[in-house]
């Protein structure tokens, strides 16, 4: 079959058509799927209806794969392998999460404009998340794409942000959505990871501006000020300009690049069932090393 790519509204989200995940994508596919990502940064994958251990080849074809945050902290069960990001409201056994539940107030802050696993020190690259079973209405993904954000900002701002490093932590999030239920071990698990809030991307080299809600404070400024930029530079970026909405259809798997885009899941009614689950992809490495940015990461 042959692959086609079909811009899709913004200029950063494109369909791409004949691609399949019974095998990992090799040598000429995989290097027009790199080349569409670098392009755009968001691609939708129609009617891929991966199976778990397609998903997975699928996603390490582009490198090592992340375990996720709560199979490092070892202690909480999960209903899927510890290679998934488990982004559903369902528990060990498959039923829908009451809304007052701990885990269900965890998962709220994915509702909060992010990259994935940020608060690492070497954050991801790729995302790649499958929809399984979705609701009706509502459960939209929009994604920014921050590259477009980085060339729109005002000349003033980009200068205050060139050189700055932002402190990212998954606590910083859940703060965000009042959720503090956080043991002593895990509150030691979860680091604080240092990113430049000015980062360019390796593929293209364009700039692009880093920020989101793991982002906490700003290394060197007092925790007011960094944080109130911090917030400015989030507003500035999730206006409704840079904002591409995503209503998902069963079976479509998407891809985007964490170095230059964030995202956010859109409320839906918690009674209904919303499966999905997300392989991630590692990062080069870390992005600031004793305390200076390293580039080209
Ligand atoms: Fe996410």
């Amino acid at each position: 079959m042959d692959m086609s790519i079909e811009p899709l509204g913004k200029d950063f989200f494109a369909r791409v058509c004949g691609v399949s995940f019974k095998s990992p994508p090799l040598g000429g596919v995989k290097k027009t799927i790199v080349e569409a990502i670098n392009k755009y940064s968001v691609l939708v994958f129609p009617n891929a209806a991966p199976t778990e251990e397609e998903h997975l080849a699928f996603g390490r074809a582009f490198g090592e794969l992340q375990l996720t945050s709560s199979s490092l902290s070892g202690k909480r069960k999960r209903r899927i392998r510890p290679e998934f990001a488990d982004v559903s409201n369902l528990d060990l056994n498959g039923r829908v999460l009451p809304a007052d539940s701990r885990l269900a107030h965890n998962k709220h802050a994915n509702q909060l404009w992010h990259s994935d696993a940020s608060f690492r020190k070497t954050s991801s690259k790729f995302s790649f998340l499958a929809g399984i079973k979705l609701p009706r209405s509502g459960g939209e993904t929009e994604f920014v794409d921050l590259r477009a954000v980085w060339d729109a900002l005002p000349e003033k701002t980009k200068q205050k942000c060139e050189g700055k490093i932002a402190i990212h932590s998954l606590l910083a999030s859940r703060r965000r959505v009042g959720f503090h239920d956080f043991s002593e071990e895990e509150r030691a698990a979860y680091s604080y990871s240092p990113h430049p809030v000015a980062r360019v991307h390796p593929g293209i080299g364009r700039k692009c501006l880093f920020v989101g809600s793991h982002a906490d404070f700003i290394v060197g400024k007092d925790e007011v000020t960094g944080r109130q930029f911090l917030d400015e530079l989030l507003e500035f970026a999730t206006q409704e300009r840079f904002i591409c909405s995503h209503k998902w259809t069963p079976g479509e798997v998407i891809m985007w690049d964490n170095r230059c885009v964030i995202h956010r899941g859109r409320p839906w009614d918690m009674s209904v069932i919303r499966e999905m689950r997300r392989v991630t992809v590692d990062g080069d490495g870390t992005t600031v090393v004793d305390g200076s940015i390293v580039p080209g990461i």
